[in-house]
């Protein structure tokens, strides 16, 4: 259901009426001498910690049935998500079938930043992957009461938050019914008024030289598919930003088969290719004023006879040679196609690359931290700034030609793993930066932050894919 958006005005009936203690005060909330009271108790309960709440039963004394308050703390830039996630959680604990939250008063600049939090944190908490069960999680009905000057905020921050929904939604699917055909057809669906989606098949892969792509999913009965999603929303000559996601629908390692401890888990190998559906749709429903194309390498990476297999050397869609020196380093090899394959055909401003790609960073990084890897240092520093924005945390790892010498192999231009263990993160970098000839480029290794993996994920993360990355991309080209 949509968030119902509606200005502040007298109490309107409502089973939960949700608000924010903002240190000690609380903007907005009208009651009687008697819940005051019991909202002062309240206030001092939650003791200005972020995410705590507490109910107040009016008794019927006004025309909400209780009060919930949830604690903001100190304020960050993740604070008001945190809150809002704690609160729509609360709510459902509770359950009532709807509840109302009242957006806080501040200056503009404020609520700018605020409203697009509580409409995340309260949206993306509440989403469930129940599409497989019998039993649906009941979801209540939100209502946002915020002052008609910031509703359009909202309604654009709804839109993010649907975005990141969508992008979820598609990762989260179990493999059987997730192949690479099914991604192209996602993909089709959302070809609709500024969105043009063509797909690459099989014979016209192998034709055209992606041989990265035809090498990894060979091995499959689930054909690969390149799928091509055109947004125009920018001027004719305006050069486009080329969004590239690995979307392998299952990585079993192939002939370097993975050990069986957690292999399910491999289903998010396409969270990257997930990520750009959820940010081209978030453009076009947003109406964002640039060209942006989205390229998804999708293939399924099986053990069998006709599977691709060390010791192979191919060649990759710009020419190079690579030697197969394990079939478990796949995604390289057909992000460096989809790589080479949009620096060549939209000779874009710049390319985006986000991808589950190497184990290493999660020992590197752990589960809140996704790595950054540029070939332009200010590619960096604009993605720093916006993910202080959207709190999803990256942090910058260096690809300086050191590294480009260990992916040298003795018998093809490139091989497809490193040394040893060794900067298993940048040496899988090193071989997407070989792909690209001179465009500004900037990847992310999401492999720790695309689905939930710790037993305590953020409020706003339920169980399964994150779509970490969507809201930085959304809110970086919205400030391009
Ligand atoms: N999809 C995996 C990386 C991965 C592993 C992501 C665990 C998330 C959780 C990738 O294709 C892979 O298997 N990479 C290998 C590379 C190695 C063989 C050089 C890895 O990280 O072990
Ligand atoms: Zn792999
Ligand atoms: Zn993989």
């Amino acid at each position: 259901m949509p968030v119902k958006i509606k200005s502040p005005g007298p109490m309107a009936a409502t089973q939960l009426l949700c608000a924010f203690v903002i240190g000690s005060k609380i903007s907005g909330l009208e009651t009687d001498a008697v819940i005051s009271k019991a909202v002062k108790q309240s206030i001092k309960e939650i003791g200005g910690k972020t995410g705590k709440t507490s109910v107040i039963n009016t008794l019927g004394r006004i025309k909400a049935q209780r009060i919930l308050l949830v604690g903001v703390g100190k304020i960050t830039n993740d604070s008001f998500r945190l809150a809002a996630a704690k609160l729509s959680l609360k709510a459902r604990e509770i359950g009532v079938s709807e509840f109302s939250i009242m957006v806080p008063e501040t200056d503009k600049q404020d609520s700018s930043m605020m409203i697009p939090q509580i409409i995340e944190g309260a949206k993306m908490s509440l989403y469930a992957f129940d599409d497989y069960k019998v039993k649906k999680q009941d979801t209540p009905d939100i209502t946002l009461l915020v002052a008609g000057s910031m509703q359009k905020t909202a309604r654009d921050a709804e839109k993010v938050a649907d975005a990141v929904i969508f992008t979820r939604q598609v990762a989260n699917m179990p493999p059987n019914d997730c192949t690479p055909s099914t991604i192209a057809s996602i993909a089709k669906s959302l070809a609709k008024t500024g969105i043009k989606c063509s797909i690459i098949s099989k014979a016209e892969l192998k034709k055209r030289g992606f041989g990265g792509m035809t090498a990894v999913g060979q091995g499959s009965k689930n054909e690969p598919k390149l799928v091509v999603l055109e947004y125009m929303g920018g001027s004719k000559g305006q050069k486009p930003f080329v969004l590239v996601g690995k979307a392998v629908t299952f990585d079993t390692g192939g002939i370097s088969l993975k050990p069986g401890s957690n292999m399910d888990q491999m289903k998010f190998d396409k969270c990257g290719g997930c990520n750009i559906l959820g940010i081209i749709k978030a453009a076009a429903d947003l109406k964002i004023k640039q060209n942006i194309i989205g390229i998804i390498p999708s293939v399924e990476n099986m053990p069998g006879s006709e599977s691709y297999r060390p010791g192979d050397i191919i060649k990759l869609y710009n020419g190079k040679t690579a030697e197969i020196l394990n079939t478990d380093a796949e995604g390289r090899l057909i992000l460096a196609d989809a790589l080479a394959f949009g620096e060549k055909k939209y000779s874009p401003k710049a390319i985006i690359d986000f991808a589950t790609l190497t184990g290493a960073c999660i020992v590197a990084l752990g589960n809140e931290v996704a790595a950054m890897i540029t070939n332009d240092k200010k590619l960096a520093d604009k993605f720093r700034t916006h993910s202080q924005r959207t709190a999803e945390d990256v942090w910058e790892l260096p690809l300086n030609d050191n590294y480009m010498k260990m992916i040298e192999s003795k018998v093809a231009d490139v091989k497809n793993m490193g040394t040893g263990k060794a900067a298993g993160t940048i040496t899988a970098a090193a071989f997407l930066k070989s792909a690209i000839e001179k465009t500004p480029w900037i990847h992310f290794d999401i492999a720790g932050v695309a689905w939930t993996q710790t037993p305590k994920p953020k409020p706003y993360n339920p169980s399964g894919a994150t779509g970490f990355g969507v809201r930085l991309v959304i809110d970086y080209l919205k400030g391009q």
